[in-house]
């Protein structure tokens, strides 16, 4: 893979570690970074080696430390719809990636950054991680859709809570409300992540990523279309590879091979 700005890349195993690299600036997004994000899920997306993504910050400070303040200081109406819809489409875009996501929140995950985070599949948080939705102290509020991923997953009460006070919260109490899913000593968190992201790419992988897209588009369904979308998927998967050797694996006793293809 090419060299790039403002990320490090490293595949290994089935699982690309991509880190945000913008150390003058915390990591913050600014549209160069959402540029090249969007170009690198374009060419993990190709890359048939890659299972699994883990998105984490460089360094031990700051995953991701909020849209960029500084460009944010100089927009007008326009300009701030426009970041908000370049920032908004690139989190579905990771939201609706076929191969799952874990992010690895490794420090300051404030505004952006825990949007960022919230639209990954898994969010394991570093015991030093800090996250916070803290734009109606900027005068502005939540644009990469904070006031709406955020609700879905802690609630609306303390969605609003956290927006209205622009609170930050540590790891501890972001385990507490349902926004991350484990917290781990610093030292452990990219191991802690690798292993996770392992467990997962022994499984099949065409079955995880159709796992995703049903548990994704269910939740915008009502329960009975929902329940009505996953037989449709269910059903899907018996036109795949992953489906045939890992029957056949549990038939024979002996542990599926899964080629994560579907079958011609
Ligand atoms: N946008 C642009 N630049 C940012 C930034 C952001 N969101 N967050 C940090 N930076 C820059 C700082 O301006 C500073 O640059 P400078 O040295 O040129 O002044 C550099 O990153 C280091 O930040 P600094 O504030 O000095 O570090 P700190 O350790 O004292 O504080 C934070 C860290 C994360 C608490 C603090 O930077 C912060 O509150 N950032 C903004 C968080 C936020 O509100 N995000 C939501 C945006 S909508």
């Amino acid at each position: 893979m090419k060299k790039w700005k403002n990320f490090l890349i490293e595949i290994d195993q089935k699982t690309a570690v991509v880190s945000f690299n913008r150390p003058e600036a915390l990591n913050a997004l600014n549209y160069d970074v959402l540029t090249e994000l969007e170009q690198i899920l374009d060419e993990l997306h190709k890359d048939d080696s890659v299972y699994t993504l883990i998105l984490t910050g460089a360094g031990d400070k700051s995953f991701i430390a909020g849209g960029d303040i500084k460009d944010m200081s100089r927009m007008n109406v326009e300009e701030g719809k426009l970041y908000a819809y370049t920032g908004t489409a690139l989190l579905r875009k990771i939201e609706e990636f076929e191969k799952p996501i874990i992010a690895a929140v490794n420090g300051y995950a404030l505004g952006g950054g825990t949007e960022l985070a919230m639209a990954c599949d898994i969010r394991i948080a570093s015991e030093k991680a800090t996250f916070g939705q803290p734009e109606t102290g900027l005068g502005i509020i939540p644009g990469f859709a904070g006031t709406q991923r955020l609700p879905r997953l802690v609630g609306k009460g303390m969605a609003k809570l956290l927006i209205f006070t622009a609170k930050r919260i540590k790891a501890d109490e972001a385990l507490r409300i349902g926004l991350c899913e484990a917290v781990v000593p610093p030292a452990e968190l990219l191991d802690y992540c690798k292993k996770l992201a392992a467990a997962i790419n022994e499984n099949g992988p065409t079955s995880v990523r159709l796992a995703k897209a049903a548990i994704n588009h269910g939740l915008d369904m009502d329960l009975r279309s929902g329940c009505r979308f996953e037989s449709f998927v269910f059903g899907h998967c018996f036109a795949t590879e992953d489906h045939r050797e890992g029957t056949a694996a549990f038939v024979e006793k002996r542990k599926a091979n899964f080629p994560g293809k579907y079958k011609k």
